[in-house]
């Protein structure tokens, strides 16, 4: 499948690997920058725009072995987000993370931007996910329900990126200041909006609702801006596990914890999407890095 793969596509930015477990990834390298996608799970594990430091954060810890998530870069949650309701011995974020998906294509785009296209399905749906890595990174997650399919079905989603950041405790968050939240380390209590850029002191884990609002992470010791910009997702959700969650994790790195947070493009709870039969919903983002653009709160 790997000769298959790089006689397929042979692009010159664009070459396809195996580790040692047997997981294929494909590794891209244009004037725009570098990044990484490994086929199980459509997982993009790295991206760098040229002159950038990482954007995305990969644990030291993670697991690249065949049927198990890999902790970090952009994990696709579907069809339902954190622990299965109905049966809590179904896998956390659902099947898609951690199953193959099929490589369909790989086109260059404008701009030294190459963008790979992957598909799966997951009863009843068929999903395609496109990915573009240039001077932004464009994510989108598309569902679709056939048009053979005997009812509506509805499902959660996430592209659950990992941000890599000089210190958790020295970075903001803007954009979801007027939107109310559910504290999910307090009891999933309902809170109301905080008005204020989000800082971290403690363990986070937040689903922000009815929200199509850009988010800006700050990160002053990195001298950079992140914009996630999102269509087609009506949650975010902010986390990081802070010291005694990290070490209950096995993939996660105990000492890890300051170097990321999540902000993840996401459609939860009363934003689950319905979808009849023949429709389709996209959830898309959008990541880009800039110079810092917002004063932090913080004081280094
Ligand atoms: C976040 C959830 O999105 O993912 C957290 O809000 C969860 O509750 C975290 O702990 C990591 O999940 P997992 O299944 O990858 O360990």
């Amino acid at each position: 499948m790997l000769n298959e793969l790089n006689q397929r596509f042979s692009i010159p930015c664009l070459t396809f690997g195996q580790n040692r477990d047997g997981l294929i990834f494909a590794k891209i390298q244009t004037a725009a920058g570098t990044g990484e996608l490994f086929l199980q799970g459509a997982h993009v594990t790295a991206w760098s725009p040229v002159d950038h430091e990482p954007v995305l954060w990969l644990s030291q810890m993670s697991n690249f072995e065949k049927g198990k998530p890999i902790r970090g870069g952009v994990p696709i949650c579907f069809p339902w987000f954190g622990p299965n309701e109905q049966d809590a011995t179904l896998p956390a974020h659902g099947f898609a993370r951690s199953q193959e998906w099929q490589f369909v294509n790989a086109q260059e785009k404008e701009g030294d931007a190459i963008e790979l296209h992957l598909e799966t399905a997951i009863d009843p749906f068929l999903l395609s996910f496109r990915v573009e890595f240039g001077a932004a990174l464009k994510m989108t997650l598309k569902t679709q329900l056939p048009v053979d399919a005997k009812s509506a079905h509805s499902f959660e989603d996430a592209l659950h990126t990992y941000f890599s950041v000089s210190n958790v405790r020295t970075i903001s968050i803007h954009g979801l200041e007027s939107t109310s939240f559910l504290d999910k380390v307090d009891h999933a209590k309902l809170k109301s909006a905080t008005n204020v850029p989000i800082l971290i002191d403690s363990e986070t884990d937040r689903v922000y609702l009815n929200t199509l609002s850009d988010c800006i992470l700050n990160d002053v010791q990195k001298k950079r801006a992140i914009r996630v910009a999102k269509l087609g997702s009506a949650s975010t959700v902010v986390w990081n596990p802070w010291i005694d969650k990290s070490k209950r994790m096995a993939d996660f790195g105990a000492d890890e914890w300051p170097d990321m947070v999540c902000i993840e493009t996401a459609n939860i709870g009363d934003s689950r999407i319905q979808l009849a039969p023949g429709e389709s919903h996209s959830t898309t983002a959008v990541i880009s890095v800039g110079p810092l653009s917002l004063s932090s709160n913080r004081d280094l």
